[in-house]
């Protein structure tokens, strides 16, 4: 069988480590898929930079499209990232050409993916994206194959590992929220612009994908309600962790009565769930599906070689010759996604205030509670340390008292309303930290 020429745009990171796995399997994959996987074009921002694998012998293309749509290419693997610009036209140029394209692009897919796969299907070659959820977690094979004979109800989990590295330093070696995001920079964990990594964006990206994979639906990544870990502080992980729990960013996406909820948000977790154990740069995806049960995928989140893994595991799929649809079913027949009302969460709520140490002021904020129907369940109430910028304001900090609660479950319109009013009663400084508990 004539060998896979395949070209690379991008060689990052991720792209080296690509290039690396090919020649170290080359071999090894000729024996297994009876052709050889051969490079035969790359395309980079520098040709001269230094990585860790000579591109000497592979021909270069300054401009990625003109990679994309070669006729010396079978497969176009583009690693470039970005929703838009030369990544988008480069794999548009690549599927037009009739180029089957494997990619890492979660931001790219997430906003154009079903344009793209309408466009792969067209042309009947395949657009495979393995790496772009969960690094090196085959999370995407296992919905589309593993589990295509269950209804999924609910898909959550750990997807950034940047975020989950950052509030893991937190809380075990108490490092600053700075220092943390620097260290998982120099690992090469966090996107270009991490403020894609700590905003939510990341997640939420990955998460359109597996919320379009499990149900059935259009891809709508404007519909997923996105908050990031920057508003947590080292007096939230520290007042979880007493109250039995850790805090961890989640994409959450499940059927509800009124409709899809997908949500990326920190939430506290049981810190002996399984979820909660969950430390560094290590993603964790739970399924629960009708016939297998709730399945937890755990693995590397990001990183070189773990993302080029799942890279190499599509590229391999294209070798066989295996075309399926890129989102399960085809793309004309996705579903609109019907957004659930994220009022109407029902759940348990951690809430952090810093109260003004007046009298009548803890029984102002029980009375907004109780008018507004939510119960509590625990109470703690401490004067603040000065654990980092933002556990005590600087001024009236003397006056200051800490005071955590953990509610019943209730309504999170309720919650939010009556947090508005204490805010506006003048009885706490600064802004009420709310925080949802997870029921896993
Ligand atoms: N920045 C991403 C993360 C890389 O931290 O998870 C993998 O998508």
């Amino acid at each position: 069988m004539r060998p896979l020429r395949i070209g690379i745009a991008g060689l990052g990171t991720v792209g080296g480590a690509v290039l690396g796995n090919l020649l170290q399997n080359a071999d090894r994959f000729a024996d297994v898929l009876g052709r050889r996987i051969e490079v035969t074009g790359v395309s980079a921002r520098a040709r001269a930079k230094k990585r860790g694998v000579s591109i000497e012998n592979l021909r270069w293309f300054d401009d990625p499209v003109e990679l994309a749509v070669s006729p010396d290419i079978d497969a176009f693997v583009e690693l470039i990232g970005g929703s838009e610009g030369p990544a988008r036209v480069a794999v548009t140029a690549a599927l037009g050409a009739g180029k089957h394209v494997v990619t890492a692009n979660k931001a790219l897919l997430a906003y154009h993916g079903f344009e793209l796969a309408t466009l792969a299907e067209s042309k009947g070659v395949a657009l495979l994206f393995e790496a772009s959820v969960a690094g090196g977690i085959p999370v995407i094979k296992t919905l589309r194959e593993g589990l295509i004979g269950n209804e999924i109800k609910r898909v959550y989990g750990i997807l950034n590992g940047t975020c989950n590295y950052i509030l893991t330093k937190m809380q075990d070696e108490g490092s600053s929220f700075e220092g943390a995001l620097a260290e998982a920079q120099a690992l090469g964990y966090a996107e270009s612009d991490p403020t894609f990594d700590i905003g939510g964006m990341d997640a939420a990206h990955k998460l359109a994908l597996l919320t379009c994979l499990a149900f059935g639906t259009r891809i709508s990544i404007d519909e997923i309600h996105c908050e990031g870990i920057e508003h947590i502080r080292r007096a939230d992980i520290e007042a979880a962790d007493e109250l039995g729990y850790h805090i961890k960013l989640l994409g959450v996406a499940q059927r509800t009565e009124s409709g899809i909820e997908a949500r990326v948000n920190p939430v506290l977790v049981p810190k002996d769930s399984a979820i909660g154990e969950v430390s560094g740069v290590t993603n964790a995806i739970e399924i629960e599906g009708d016939y297998v049960g709730d399945l937890l995928l755990v693995g590397p989140g990001a990183g070189a070689r773990a993302t080029a893994s799942s890279v190499i595991s599509d590229i391999v799929e294209v070798a066989r010759g295996d075309c399926l649809k890129p989102f399960i079913v085809p793309a004309a027949m996705l579903k609109p996604h019907k957004k659930a009302t994220l009022g109407a969460h029902r759940g348990a709520y951690y809430v952090r205030l810093l109260v003004h140490d007046r009298p009548g002021a803890m029984a102002s904020i029980a009375g907004r509670m109780a008018e507004h129907d939510v119960s509590l369940e625990s109470i703690v109430q401490r004067r603040p340390r000065k654990l980092d910028p933002g556990a005590a304001p600087k001024v009236n900090s003397n006056n200051t008292m800490q005071l955590v609660l953990i509610t019943h479950d209730t309504v999170e319109a309720s919650i939010r309303r009556a947090l508005e009013l204490i805010e506006q009663d003048g009885k706490i400084a600064g802004r009420a930290q709310m925080i949802r508990i997870e029921k896993l």
